[in-house]
């Protein structure tokens, strides 16, 4: 193998350039030549590629979002599009693909891989919802985001002696609302993968303000509703004071976590061992410790796991 490539696609989250980074530099340590495609699936099929030299990812480790850009692209999800992408790749000779995104940049990777280009997948999603990795880079500098939010957010409400529901993303998996509502000491977490009882989430609201709570923080992954509705269901409900905040996009910016960084790092550098060692079809993940490779088919055959125990644990520490 002499000449590979490298993307992102999909949402972009911190960690991505120092996943590129790696992918460049183990690359030139191997004697490949690699290149950069500009804005994922998109940029293959407008052709938008551009060599990569070690200077190419100077001072990025610490940079969020991605210098390659991304971008999602309906065409990709077309055979014309496809076609005009695995062209271009055949055109340019480029025999490696490492694709830096989540379950739907997979999906498009194994059509490249099927088409016969040795295609290597580095999870990176703040929703952390990509099976067999227990990580996707992005997902720590998310957490540590929405719990600086709450910090924030715990002032306040602690001095008006209110209640706060904060919505976060994670699209249709519940990982961001558990994981910081644990870190966070939320009273309540409402994920998509539990039932949503609004009169616990109540009664419990209330037994705090009964025992002198000054204040109570709700956590709402975006998959399992409106936190505005739920919001106001509250102040239906109790008669209490809400406020609602919906943190959006400022959870897939900002400097990329020490840990994010290094699992950045780590599959970038496997995703090239990947390649190099004929590897195809495989994700490189980092899976109960271990730095792998798994196959997108197994990575497609199941949901990522839910950690029911935290979950468990989160309103036992809340009571
Ligand atoms: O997949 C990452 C993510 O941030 C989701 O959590 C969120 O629902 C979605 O992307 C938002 O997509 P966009 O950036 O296209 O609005």
């Amino acid at each position: 193998m002499k000449k590979i490539a490298v993307f992102t696609s999909g949402g972009d989250a911190p960690g991505m350039n120092a996943a590129v980074r790696a992918v460049v530099r183990k690359s030139i340590f191997h004697g490949l030549k690699i290149y950069g495609i500009k804005r994922g699936f998109h940029g293959l099929i407008n052709r938008e590629i551009v060599p990569m030299q070690l200077g190419s990812v100077a001072d990025t480790i610490h940079r969020g979002g991605t210098i390659l850009l991304t971008a999602r692209s309906p065409d990709f999800l077309t055979p014309d599009g496809q076609a005009k992408a695995i062209a271009f790749l055949q055109d340019q000779e480029i025999e490696g693909l490492v694709v830096i995104g989540g379950d739907g940049s997979f999906r498009g990777a194994k059509v490249l891989h099927e088409a016969g280009i040795a295609t290597v997948g580095v999870p990176g999603t703040i929703d952390n919802d990509i099976a067999l990795t227990d990580y996707s880079i992005g997902f720590d500098t998310a957490l540590n985001t929405v719990i600086d939010a709450i910090n924030k957010l715990r002032d306040t409400a602690t001095s008006h002696e209110r209640i706060y529901v904060i919505e976060v993303m994670g699209r249709s998996s519940g990982h961001i609302a558990l994981m910081a509502g644990l870190a966070g000491g939320a009273e309540s977490i409402i994920v998509p993968e539990a039932p949503f009882d609004l009169t616990e989430v109540c009664n419990r609201l209330q037994r705090g303000v009964d025992r002198g709570k000054q204040h109570s923080i709700i956590l709402v992954a975006e998959g399992a509703g409106s936190a505005m509705h739920v919001g106001e269901e509250i102040k239906r409900i109790l008669q209490l004071e809400v406020r609602v905040t919906i943190l959006g996009h400022l959870q897939r910016g900002g400097t990329p976590s020490a840990f994010d960084r290094i699992l950045a790092s780590r599959l970038g550098a496997k995703a090239v061992d990947l390649l190099l060692q004929g590897q195809s079809g495989v994700m490189a993940g980092f899976y109960k410790g271990e730095i792998k490779a798994t196959s997108f088919d197994d990575v497609f055959s199941q949901a990522q796991t839910f950690a029911w125990d935290d979950y468990k644990l989160a309103a036992i520490l809340a009571i």
